[in-house]
């Protein structure tokens, strides 16, 4: 019997209107652990670490998840023949004291745009099967256990979201936004394989790293304070390559500031320093943003109707799929430039890991569906409006702070203490630190994370604490959102 997978109903209507005013992590310790394990450090985010634990790190609180008595300590597999086998109950035991400490870091987690609230319990049956969606979604492969009907859905919403026909553009759920940027910008050397790459110094470091793979020269860009591109430094670095092709990667949401590029701008540049449309390629980062700037009024908007040549969103940011994902959509008649024929799967090799998580793209299409446009727009509204709101709790306590319109991405001055920044998992960054307000951030985080930074920044800087004074910002982002004290005094 044919399976029918229904499109996610899509619908651009009138947006809602929103009103605006913009690791080094240090590890967490397991208790539970066994005494060769535990030589090694847990980063939340990061996994296993092998920096063996230092004497000073012992000093550091670090909140703990409530304690099973006699918590099991993680079991190493082993290749011995002679070892044994660990019963259901005991690994499951292990299992359950692992989950027990995640709610408590779910609610700290401030600074990292991944939504940890949507609940996919509905496709747990799923994890039964080994979907592998390997090959071009498009042609399917011969490995039949595929989610390629729902990957095709989403691309298709995608699409009509971004605004290329069906019959013109193609794409991939990709294992990750990484993967996706060095797809496009492949694409783009692909094309012109004599093109520089120009990006900003603020695009996320997988640019850097895709450029050094691809072996194309990159051209870093500065940035304004707000984090996106510095329009008169690209025109000259434009004029300065003339004879060169340009692939350039514009950011929609810069990961630490949320800045987004004006392609109108760029495009208006790049004409300006006679680069003709057969001269340039453009991709268009999106990780967080993608999927949140098409349901807010005025906002840019992201569209092929303009000469771009990709875009990437990630799956696991704004619609927190629960295994990272990413959305990689291009024109048709790009993807040969990237594909071959392969008979093992009869398929064509288009993409650029072979197999592909095939879970991600019905936690995709399940995230789309379940929410619709009405749910979407809900939940961006909902997060911009509490980012304004940490915005000016912040400022309001003196305490120099961005927020870029048409953002989620709270910037404010590096708190000085570390275990501060770990407790709400916070991401810094030379002198800043950043909230991502998300799905999962209630009001009751941000009112706790503002008491207690603002608790913690009168110890720091208590009686001029041996000359330690908050952080001037101007340069990162702004002399009018600095609350340094000289450019406190020249704004009061
Ligand atoms: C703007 C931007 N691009 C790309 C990525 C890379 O995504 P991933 O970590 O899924 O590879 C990120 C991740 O935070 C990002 O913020």
């Amino acid at each position: 019997m044919a399976l029918s997978v229904s499109l996610p109903a899509f619908r651009i209507s009138d947006n809602t209107d929103i009103k605006y005013t913009e690791t080094t992590m240090e590890d967490a310790t397991f208790p539970f652990l066994s005494s060769d394990i535990a030589r090694y450090q847990v980063s939340p985010l990061m996994g296993w670490t092998n920096k063996p634990i230092q004497e000073e790190d012992k000093e550091v609180q670090i909140p703990k998840a409530p304690q099973q008595e006699n918590g099991p300590s993680i079991i190493k597999p082993t290749i011995s023949q002679f070892s044994g086998v660990h019963t259901d109950e005991t690994l499951a035991r292990v299992i359950a004291s692992y989950v027990d400490t995640l709610p408590h870091l779910k609610d700290h987690f401030l600074g990292y745009p991944i939504n940890q609230d949507f609940y996919y319990e509905a496709l747990l049956k799923l994890m039964c099967f080994r979907l592998n969606n390997v090959g071009d979604p498009f042609i399917g492969s011969t490995y039949m256990l595929n989610s390629n009907q729902f990957e095709l859905c989403v691309l298709d919403w995608f699409a009509e979201l971004w605004e290329i026909e069906e019959n013109e553009y193609w794409g991939y759920v990709t294992n990750g936004g990484t993967e996706g940027n060095l797809y496009a910008i492949l694409v783009g050397r692909e094309l012109y394989p004599d093109g520089i790459l120009y990006t900003s110094k603020e695009s996320h470091y997988s640019l850097f790293k895709v450029a050094r793979i691809a072996r194309v020269k990159c051209v870093v860009v500065g940035t304004r304070p707000s984090g996106e591109i510095d329009y008169d430094e690209l025109k000259a670095s434009l004029l300065a390559h003339k004879d060169k092709p340009a692939i350039i990667n514009l950011n929609l949401g810069t990961t630490m500031k949320g800045g987004i590029d004006d392609l109108d701008v760029v495009l208006q540049v790049l004409e300006n320093c006679g680069f003709t449309e057969d001269r340039f390629y453009i991709h268009c980062d999106a990780a967080l943003f993608g999927v949140m700037l098409p349901f807010i009024n005025k906002a840019p908007k992201i569209s092929f109707k303009k000469p771009i040549g990709s875009v990437t969103v990630s799956g696991h940011k704004f619609l927190g799929c629960p295994i990272p994902c990413c959305v990689l959509m291009t024109r048709l008649n790009y993807v040969d430039v990237l594909s071959q024929e392969v008979e093992y799967l009869t398929s064509r090799d288009t993409t650029i890991s072979g197999s592909r998580g095939g879970h991600t793209s019905i936690f995709l299409w399940y995230a789309l569906n379940k929410r619709g446009f009405n749910g979407l727009q809900q939940d961006v509204s909902e997060c911009v409006e509490k980012a304004i709101y940490l915005h000016n709790r912040l400022r309001d306590h003196g305490i120099g702070v961005m927020l870029n319109k048409f953002s989620n991405i709270v910037v404010f001055e590096r708190p000085l203490d570390n275990t501060f920044a770990r407790r709400w998992i916070l991401a810094d960054k030379g002198n800043l630190s950043h909230v991502v307000v998300l799905q999962h951030v209630t009001m009751e985080m941000l009112d706790l994370f503002v008491t207690e930074f603002v608790e913690n920044r009168s110890i720091w800087y208590q009686d001029n604490n041996g000359g330690k004074k908050p952080p001037c910002i101007a340069e990162d982002i702004g002399a009018k959102n600095c609350a340094c004290s000289f450019h406190k005094k020249l704004i009061s």
